[in-house]
């Protein structure tokens, strides 16, 4: 196993770190709403994966400051976060499929006239 590479909880145990835990993609089962706005707003939101920096000013157009959460499960709150301050730009992280797909529905429906600087990635 490469040192930064740990595929489950005490495999990975170190002195430094402790039990460390890692986290896949977990499609799990998606309701049709969540797949619609899912399907709906991903090409707006989304950025996908690839291994390689993301150019965070090109990718929200202005440099505003960069919020990262990582795990937004239903996003729910990462959502009204997001539009209550829209002088920052968000990057929500999470690895549960429907959960990204609850995120789209929250950001869909706390778009205004000026849709929140929020952005997510899944995995
Ligand atoms: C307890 S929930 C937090 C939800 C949200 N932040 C909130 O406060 O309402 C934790 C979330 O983190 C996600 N998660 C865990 N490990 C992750 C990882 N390595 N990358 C992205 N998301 C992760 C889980 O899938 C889960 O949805």
């Amino acid at each position: 196993m490469s040192d930064n590479v740990y595929t489950d909880g005490r495999a990975g145990e170190t002195a430094e770190h402790g039990h460390i835990k890692s986290f896949v993609r977990r499609a799990g089962r998606m309701s049709a709403a969540q797949q619609n706005y899912y399907a709906e707003m991903m090409p707006k939101i989304g950025i996908p994966y690839a291994a390689q920096q993301i150019q965070l000013v090109t990718v929200y157009g202005r440099n505003a400051p960069k919020i990262l959460e990582i795990g937004t499960g239903m996003g729910e709150t990462t959502a009204k976060i997001a539009d209550a301050h829209r002088d920052n730009d968000y990057l929500g992280v999470e690895v549960h499929v429907p959960g990204i797909g609850a995120l789209c529905k929250q950001n869909s429906r706390t778009r205004t006239d000026q849709p929140a600087d929020l952005r997510t990635r899944c995995g």
